[in-house]
């Protein structure tokens, strides 16, 4: 699939472990713009980390800051910016998401994604008993509604450079 960008914000949407972040900084420096990361500039706005935000507060709140926070990010673009993974799953996001620019699913299957976030242990969401299964569990919910997205880039276990090449020959 092939979309023009011109003047509009790049945004990457998917689940935790697709490597929204990290292919995103890539696709921004490429791209000259920059690049901002939604649950970072929650935190720094919060001056709280997601974890303690969503302890101290529960899911409803942290999807409501997180929507106020994506609509004034996506007001200063052009910018490359990559969402929590439940950002566009949250209708008031996806809302914004949708108008702000040109949204792009990294997709990837559960095995790829698990590697990624197993060894890291920041997200509340997989504090259950078998996180394999709750990751799967959101992978069957969420992906149709990822599926809304613009673009849809399959994201396997390559390096990150290749995944931003995939990006970039898409919107370019
Ligand atoms: C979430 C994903 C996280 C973070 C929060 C909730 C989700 O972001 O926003 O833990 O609902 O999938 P990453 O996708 O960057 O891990």
């Amino acid at each position: 699939a092939r979309a023009a960008l011109g003047k509009r914000n790049l945004i990457l949407v998917g689940l935790m472990g697709a490597g929204k972040s990290s292919v995103g900084r890539i696709v921004a420096s490429q791209l000259g713009i920059p690049f901002i990361d939604t649950d970072n500039e929650i935190e720094r706005v919060s001056r709280m980390t997601i974890p303690d935000l969503f302890a101290a507060y529960g899911e409803q709140e942290f999807r409501a800051l997180e929507a106020r926070v994506i609509k004034r990010i996506l007001r200063g673009g052009p910018r490359v910016v990559s969402t929590g993974g439940g950002a566009f799953i949250n209708e008031r996001s996806r809302r914004f998401i949708k108008k702000g620019g040109l949204s792009v699913w990294l997709k990837a299957d559960l095995d790829v994604l698990w590697e990624r976030v197993n060894k890291r242990d920041t997200r509340p969401l997989l504090r259950t008993e078998n996180p394999k299964q709750t990751l799967e569990n959101l992978m069957n919910q969420r992906y149709p509604i990822y599926a809304e997205a613009d673009l849809t880039v399959l994201s396997r276990d390559v390096r990150k450079e290749k995944m931003a090449n995939e990006i970039l020959a898409a919107v370019a």
